[in-house]
């Protein structure tokens, strides 16, 4: 007798005949019929109960949640759904699952409930789907990358620098907060902290990323990252993982070209290998659809929606031609944006994005060429003196997916930012070192992995595509 996980069993049923199995009971029918998942695919094995040959207090127990083990023949099913089914000759309860008390019961849950029960939720169609296809987006991440080169670091989570230089970091102290020790200024002493200096949670792996681009050539990283800002929206995270290659000798166009081949790839990839999980979830995005007023109803399905993504080319549009764009669009002039576009230079909000992606291009569109004044201050300065060579992929039912540049390598415009953005020079001499010892032209961008997967699943918040969201208010489990 052959042990399989239900994967392999139900793509080659032919090679089993007796066989023992282990998983969780989905739902228990007419005393007769169990629907057995393990987690390892989004199909159930039907196992069919001999209920006049059962002990009465096993079959009393059979119930969601509980984990079993059944042996028995596997046969060709007659009944519909599937094609397989086992029956049973021999049951155990492994784990019993009070239904009394067991809160994930064979019905239709809110995506807000199953928050509350986030350690449970994996138990679910949907959410083991979402979570294998996370898990197999990781992996074609890690072998797009090998496959072309790049050599994969861990930049530290702990740092002491803000690359993005927005100050919304999560400080690292092991100082008492109710009696901290006190300079002579009166202010917090945090050279007897820990790390004798201010220490945070990184915000970014990219400036670490530039060290050893300029070492190794190509490199990504592919971490965790932490920001502090306060925005409870659907598309924000406290802690949330991304995806930052860097590579020498890259311009903005190179880096253009390396980020739209990157994400067809990763998308290619999970569409072969999670065609099952997409074809639930597209059914799933397709049945909370008709639940809506036609208008908010999304134009494409799921899967129609990657497909499209990986066949078309992204559009390029530069910052100015896409304010000219949203200054004379219908919805501007209606005062139909929250924020109205009234000149060049101000930042766009996702509304903004949205609306040039899924109304004026209804295609996924990289934006290049900011003004300086609204992005990082590591980004190279073109001829203008007013742009720099910046990029952002906008995704639609997303915005943005993607943040990246070409780097400043040139040491005088790269003080010259630092200092009229007011930034410690002082924490980042070893960054200004770069520009001073072989210094090169080289660009990188960041992908932001929980709102890919939100794309890649067609789920609508970004709590339900990571294990444990943390988010204002919130870190539970
Ligand atoms: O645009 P961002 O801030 O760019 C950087 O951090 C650069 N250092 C990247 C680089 O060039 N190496 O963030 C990059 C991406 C965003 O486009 C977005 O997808 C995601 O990270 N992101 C978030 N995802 C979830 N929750 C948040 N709070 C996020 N903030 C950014
Ligand atoms: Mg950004």
């Amino acid at each position: 007798m052959k042990y399989p996980r239900l994967v392999e069993l139900l793509s080659k049923p032919e090679n089993y005949d007796s066989v023992l199995v282990r998983g969780w009971v989905r739902t228990f029918r007419a005393n007769r019929f169990i629907a057995l998942n393990d987690g390892s695919t989004i199909e159930n094995l039907q196992c069919v109960v001999d209920f006049k040959n059962t002990d009465e207090k096993i079959l009393k127990k059979i119930n969601t949640g509980a984990a079993i083990e059944v042996s028995g023949k596997l046969i060709k099913s007659m009944g519909k759904g599937q094609s397989q089914e086992v029956l049973v000759e021999k049951i155990e309860i492994i784990g019993e699952a009070d239904p009394d008390l067991y809160p994930i019961q064979p019905k239709k849950h809110s995506f807000e409930f199953l928050r509350e029960k986030a350690h449970l939720r994996v138990r679910t169609a949907t959410f083991s789907a979402v979570m294998r296809i996370r898990s197999v987006l990781s992996f074609a991440i890690h072998q797009f990358f090998q496959d072309k080169g790049f050599y994969y670091i861990h930049t530290p989570i702990i740092t002491g620098s803000d690359a993005e230089g927005a100050g919304e970091m999560f400080r690292v102290s092991v100082l008492d907060p109710q009696k901290p020790p006190i300079d002579a200024d009166g202010s917090v002493d945090f050279k007897q902290d820990f790390f004798g200096k201010e220490t945070n949670l990184t915000v970014s792996g990219q400036l670490e990323a530039e060290t050893y681009a300029l070492g190794l050539g190509n490199v990504y990283t592919f971490g965790p990252t932490f920001r502090a800002e306060n925005s409870n929206t659907s598309r924000h995270l406290a802690e949330f993982w991304m995806i930052e290659p860097e590579m020498a000798f890259y311009d903005l166009d190179d880096n253009m070209d390396l980020a739209e081949e990157f994400i067809k790839n990763i998308l290619t990839y999970v569409m072969e290998k999670c065609e099952k999980d997409l074809i639930f979830l597209d059914q799933r995005l397709e049945n909370e659809d008709k639940t809506k007023p036609l208008i908010q109803r999304s134009p494409m399905r799921l899967i129609q929606k990657i497909k499209f993504v990986i066949e078309n080319e992204f559009k390029r549009v530069s910052y100015s031609e896409a304010i000219d764009i949203l200054k004379n669009s219908k919805q501007n002039k209606k005062k139909k944006f929250k924020y109205l576009i009234q000149e060049w230079g101000t930042d766009l909000q996702s509304e903004h994005e949205r609306y040039l992606v899924e109304k004026h291009f209804n295609a996924p569109v990289i934006l290049y060429d900011y003004p300086a004044k609204i992005k990082a201050f590591y980004m190279r300065m073109n001829e203008d003196q007013k742009t720099v060579r910046a990029m952002d992929i906008l995704f639609p039912g997303i915005g943005e997916i993607v943040g990246g540049s070409q780097r400043e390598e040139r040491l005088v415009f790269l003080k010259k930012r630092i200092q009229e953005l007011g930034i410690d020079d002082e924490e980042l001499w070893w960054y200004l070192d770069l520009r001073r010892f072989g210094s090169t032209p080289h660009s990188g961008f960041g992908l932001g992995f929980e709102r890919l997967v939100l794309f890649a699943t067609g789920m609508s918040n970004i709590r339900d595509v990571i294990p444990y969201p943390r988010t204002p208010q919130n870190a539970s489990f």
